[in-house]
């Protein structure tokens, strides 16, 4: 059996106590920031991946996590996770969620009723079916806190301000922004000069889409992050209410990642006449998010003129333009970059250290 590194504030009850599930980019980036004197006042009493799990109360060096899951036998279970949350004596006991998983986030609600307080990246539930959404608002109604800063934008203070204006008394009118940190770098990028197919297999390359590129090109990512802002706006969406407009022809949705990424050129043409009609009328294309003072949301592809916000964006910065009773006359812009692991675990343990 290995040997057990015991976190150095292993030695008295701590303040906050925290479990972790999924130690992938964005779980590796928060061990990491763990590490940190900045989450001297955190203890990490298990770590668990898809498959594994490592559980102690006394407390786990963030450092050594990957080598006891790596090493380790213990299976997935999320029992002996809360009860080390429990056994540490903490006045605030904290579960991470770091993955994408639909079962996991199913999960929140019921462990915000039992005391838990739940800090997450993970969009399936808030961004999912409204019922969700509504068992969300009514766990968080017993005092535990739902850390969401993760879930739109990357931590970008879009969720933080638009709670802020609401508890002043404004109310969203209208949303509109380019919320994919892949999608934004595609179109900012995308000059006719080059096939659509050669920039996205760079973005690729580059680490700015998920291995398989339809999770991006879907537009179903930035319909969760749109139905998150709307909810938490007032505006009570089923998530069959926002229109999305994949960019995935039809005959490429069911073959499998490698079949998909040899037959990329699909993609071709049918953006090369969508750019050309724009340039013709003295525009560009942007992939936009949307949602009008009606409650009508849309996620898709939209041309806009050159004076349009999204026009000016580089890279792979997202933008939220939220135009309020008080913002009327020009909306408010919080623009910034949107994706990347680093600032995604910094919007984590912001939303911990922020008990
Ligand atoms: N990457 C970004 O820049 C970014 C930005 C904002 C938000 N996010 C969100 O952050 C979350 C994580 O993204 P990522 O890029 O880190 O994904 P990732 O690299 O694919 O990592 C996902 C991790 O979750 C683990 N996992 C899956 N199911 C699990 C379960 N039931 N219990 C415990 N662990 C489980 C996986 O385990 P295995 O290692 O065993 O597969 C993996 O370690 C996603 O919801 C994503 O949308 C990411």
């Amino acid at each position: 059996m290995n040997a057990v590194a015991i976190a150095p504030q292993a030695q008295s009850a701590p303040r906050t106590a925290v479990v972790l599930l999924g130690t992938g980019v964005v779980g590796r980036a928060l061990l990491t920031l763990l590490g940190t004197p900045a989450a001297r006042s955190l203890r990490l009493v298990g770590a668990a991946n898809s498959k594994r799990q490592h559980v102690l109360a006394e407390g786990v060096a963030p450092g050594d996590v990957a080598q006891h899951l790596a090493r380790g036998r213990e299976g997935r279970d999320n029992a002996p996770l809360l009860a080390a949350l429990d056994a540490a004596g903490a006045e605030r006991k904290v579960v991470i969620d770091a993955t994408a998983c639909a079962t996991e986030a199913s999960r929140h609600a019921e462990w915000l009723a039992a005391g838990y307080h739940v800090v997450t990246a993970n969009k399936a539930l808030a961004g999912g079916h409204l019922s969700g959404w509504r068992a969300l608002q009514q766990a968080t109604s017993t005092g535990s806190v739902y850390g969401d800063a993760a879930t739109v934008g990357a931590g970008l203070p879009v969720l933080s301000t638009l709670r802020r204006l609401r508890h002043c008394g404004d109310s969203l009118l209208t949303l509109e922004g380019v919320f994919s940190g892949s999608l934004s770098w595609l179109f900012n990028q995308y000059d006719g000069s080059r096939p659509f197919s050669a920039l996205l297999r760079d973005a690729r390359r580059l680490g700015f889409t998920e291995p398989d590129p339809r999770s991006d090109l879907s537009g179903e990512d930035v319909a969760r992050k749109l139905l998150i802002i709307a909810r938490n706006a007032g505006f009570a969406l089923g998530s069959d209410e926002v229109e999305v407009e994949s960019l995935v022809p039809e005959a490429l949705r069911g073959v499998d990642t490698a079949t998909f990424l040899d037959r990329l050129e699909e993609l071709d043409e049918p953006l090369r006449a969508r750019h050309a009609q724009a340039a013709t009328n003295g525009k560009v294309l942007r992939y936009l998010a949307r949602l009008n003072q009606r409650g009508r949301a849309r996620v898709g592809l939209v041309e806009v003129g050159p004076d349009h916000p999204a026009a000016r964006l580089s890279g792979t910065d997202n933008q939220f333009a939220l135009t309020t009773t008080r913002y009327h006359a020009t909306p408010l812009v919080i623009q910034g970059p949107g994706a990347g692991p680093e600032i995604t675990a910094q919007a984590l343990l912001g939303d911990v250290l922020a008990l």
